[in-house]
């Protein structure tokens, strides 16, 4: 025998000793827990397998019978100034509205600098979305008529004053939303509100103020309890 027979007859012997401690490994593994499989099963690709032998909690990382830890160790606990920069949603009855105030005259400056260019001057006639529109003043055929769809806008579809504040607050201006003070977010919405012909040019918004604004579009809307068949409105 030539000494790389030997060599390679070696290390055949290596490998059929490390297969030998694996399958051993795999057998012992398979008869110590719930999760119990044999080792054919465990090589056999996933459609072969039984249905109902792999549910998935048993089966994550094999160790179901081992509790899992109280904690994982990751991360630590939000602050309550973490919570609270997340925390902004303002409800329609003004829950969640900021301390601050802001006028129609202040709103109208900062509209000027940061809204503009996209809503066009006066709320109407931009690029995108109007703010402005009392139109159509009859009725409320929004769903009745497509091509009114695009028609809607503050001043004729919204039933809640206190949503022009979450809305701005949270998504406007586009490019940098969340970046108004409360005070520039209740001027703008005073803006925005007389513009709709809704509050007068002194309207002063504030926590208090703003919920009690009753929007043209308020009555519009009824409580979606349908439950089918002759009982959709
Ligand atoms: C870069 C363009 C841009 C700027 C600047 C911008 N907006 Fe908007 N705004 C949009 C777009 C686009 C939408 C529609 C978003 C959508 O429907 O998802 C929108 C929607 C709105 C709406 C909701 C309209 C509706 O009836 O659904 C309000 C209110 C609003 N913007 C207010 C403002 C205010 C106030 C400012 C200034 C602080 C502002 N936006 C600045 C682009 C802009």
């Amino acid at each position: 025998m030539s000494r790389l027979d030997g060599a390679l007859d070696e290390s055949m012997r290596r490998f059929a000793l490390r297969l030998a401690v694996a399958v051993l490994a795999t057998s012992a593994l398979s008869c110590s827990g719930e999760g119990r499989r044999d080792a054919n099963e465990a090589s056999a690709p996933p459609s072969a397998s039984a249905p109902g032998d792999r549910g998935l909690p048993n089966d994550v990382g094999g160790a179901a019978s081992e509790p899992w830890p109280e904690r994982f160790g990751f991360g630590r606990e939000a602050t309550q100034a973490e919570i609270g920069a997340w925390d902004i949603d303002v409800m329609p009855d003004g829950r969640g509205l900021p301390a601050g105030r802001g006028t129609v005259a202040e709103g109208a400056a900062i509209y000027a600098a940061q809204c503009v260019v996209c809503h066009g001057p006066a709320g109407k006639g931009g690029q995108y979305d109007a703010l402005v529109g009392r139109e159509p003043a009859q009725g409320f055929p929004f769903g009745k008529d497509a091509a009114l769809l695009g028609k809607r806008t503050v001043g004729n579809y919204w039933p809640y004053a206190t949503t022009l504040y979450d809305y701005i607050s949270r998504a406007m201006p586009q490019a940098v939303p969340g970046s108004l003070a409360p005070d520039e977010v209740y001027s703008l919405v005073a803006y925005l509100l007389f513009l709709n012909g809704i509050v007068p040019k002194d309207a002063v918004m504030t926590a208090e103020t703003l919920p009690k604004v009753e929007m043209p579009a308020r009555r519009r809307f009824v409580q979606d309890n349908r439950r089918g068949g002759a009982e959709i409105r």
